[in-house]
């Protein structure tokens, strides 16, 4: 297993390019089936999450290729529809393929995603809504079995703006016979870059980015040819780590729109941000001050932040409050950032930081994707040499970081073990 070794005290400066969304491109991997023939998407990140979607979507008899930031997905011969427990077990977004299955093929078999580090993240939204579109599911031997003729529109109230549900139902709909109504959808960015990907196929979606999207479903979908948008999540943890180390950063590429309270809530810990266009750059200098956050379905603050601005506010001026109202377990760094000598007390959803005046180095584990995201911040501005072990995690979601980092002037390495 790799682990980086990471020398703290530098201060990072220069330019780094944000990579595509993790988060958006694996919906619009799904995606690709819903129409016959070869897909292309462009900026397509290099990480661990966007090959197993390629290795589960050639499992059921894809042809795919993945070079260069670009994945071609041709399903004009798919010959089944499933997804075994074995790739969905490594990866939770695996269950994105649910919707798109049923919509074309009328039949699905996919392994039920258990529970993960950060929570047990339910699916009973996705599936309670295919059932609102007329899919018949059963759940036996650990996995759904869904089946359908052709779905039909319907209303649909999820009783969470859920990310992956609203994504799934979505997809299904698209190929539906007649109108299908989301309420309460999910309004992050990657929603409105699926329903711009499938409006291209040929799909009528509006609302995207709202609670209400309606959906007029189509007899066919075309594939075709698309750029996948920027990842605001790594250009969230870039920033921040120009922030944490006192640096000046020109984040390229970002997809501000969709980053407004991030870059808000990193303005008030005193770094001075300037948007030009999609660069954003960071400055830093002086004491970083302690900010309240909660975290909350877009547009407020993002769950998949708010351990990267912990680690922020371990070193903050005064006394810090981070709310987690998304998942149930996040705060796993928590007992990692304790070891470096953070001063952090954590009640239920809530953690209070008080911030102290340095970050000691220590051997820490990362425990989940953003987890680890933390923890290297925080081995950016310990004093001595930070071992950050199973950084695994971070392959799924960060295209390169150590490199990004070290062309900033990080001390960063990683040992292959
Ligand atoms: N939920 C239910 N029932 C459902 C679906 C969700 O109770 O049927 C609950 C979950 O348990 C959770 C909350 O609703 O407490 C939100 O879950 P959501 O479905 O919105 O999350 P997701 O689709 O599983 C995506 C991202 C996550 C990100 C969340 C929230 C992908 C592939 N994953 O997950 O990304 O944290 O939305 O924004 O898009 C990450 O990148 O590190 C990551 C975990």
């Amino acid at each position: 297993m790799d682990k980086f070794i990471i020398f703290g005290g530098e201060r990072l400066t220069g330019e780094v390019q944000v990579s595509g969304a993790k988060n958006a491109v694996l919906p619009l991997m799904a995606a690709c089936l819903l129409a016959r023939g070869q897909s292309i998407i462009h900026h397509v990140p290099a990480l661990r999450d966007v090959r197993t979607m390629v290795r589960l979507l050639e499992d059921m008899g894809t042809k795919a290729s993945l070079e260069d930031h670009t994945v071609s997905l041709d399903t004009s011969m798919l010959e089944k529809q499933e997804a075994a427990y074995d790739l969905v077990r490594t990866m939770r977004a695996s269950v994105l393929v649910l919707g798109p299955l049923l919509a074309r093929y009328g039949r699905a078999r996919v392994s039920l995603p258990g529970g993960c580090a950060i929570g047990a993240r339910p699916i009973n939204l996705h599936l309670m809504g295919l059932e609102r579109l007329g899919a018949k599911i059963e759940l036996t031997g650990g996995y759904i079995h869904a089946t359908c003729d052709r779905l039909v529109g319907n209303n649909i109230r999820l009783d969470m703006p859920t990310v992956g549900g609203t994504e799934n139902l979505m997809m299904a709909a698209a190929l539906a016979k007649g109108r299908t109504i989301i309420e309460n959808a999910a309004r992050e960015p990657e929603i409105v870059d699926l329903a711009n990907f499938i409006n291209q196929m040929g799909g009528v979606i509006s609302g995207a980015g709202t609670d209400l999207i309606v959906i007029d479903g189509v007899e066919e979908l075309q594939p075709i040819e698309y750029t996948v948008m920027s990842d605001r999540i790594e250009a969230g943890t870039l920033l921040a780590a120009g922030v944490i180390t006192q640096g000046d950063i020109l984040v390229k590429n970002c997809p501000v729109e969709g980053m407004h309270v991030v870059l808000d809530k990193l303005r008030a810990t005193g770094a001075d941000i300037t948007v030009n266009g999609k660069d954003v750059r960071v400055q830093m200098s002086g004491p970083i001050q302690a900010i309240d956050i909660r975290t909350q379905p877009h547009p407020g603050f993002p769950t998949d932040m708010q351990a990267q601005v912990m680690a922020l506010m371990t070193i903050a001026n005064g006394r810090s409050t981070i709310s987690e109202t998304i998942f149930e377990n996040r705060f796993m760094h928590v007992s990692e950032l304790r070891r470096m000598g953070a001063d952090i007390i954590c009640e239920g959803s809530m953690a209070v930081i008080r911030g102290c005046d340095f970050l000691q180095s220590a051997p820490v584990m990362a425990t989940d994707l953003r987890a680890s995201a933390c923890l290297v911040l925080a081995g950016l501005v310990a004093q001595g040499a930070t071992e950050i072990r199973r950084i695994y995690h971070l392959d799924r979601g960060y295209e390169k970081i150590e490199n990004k980092l070290e062309e900033l002037g990080a001390k960063i390495k990683r040992v292959h073990s």
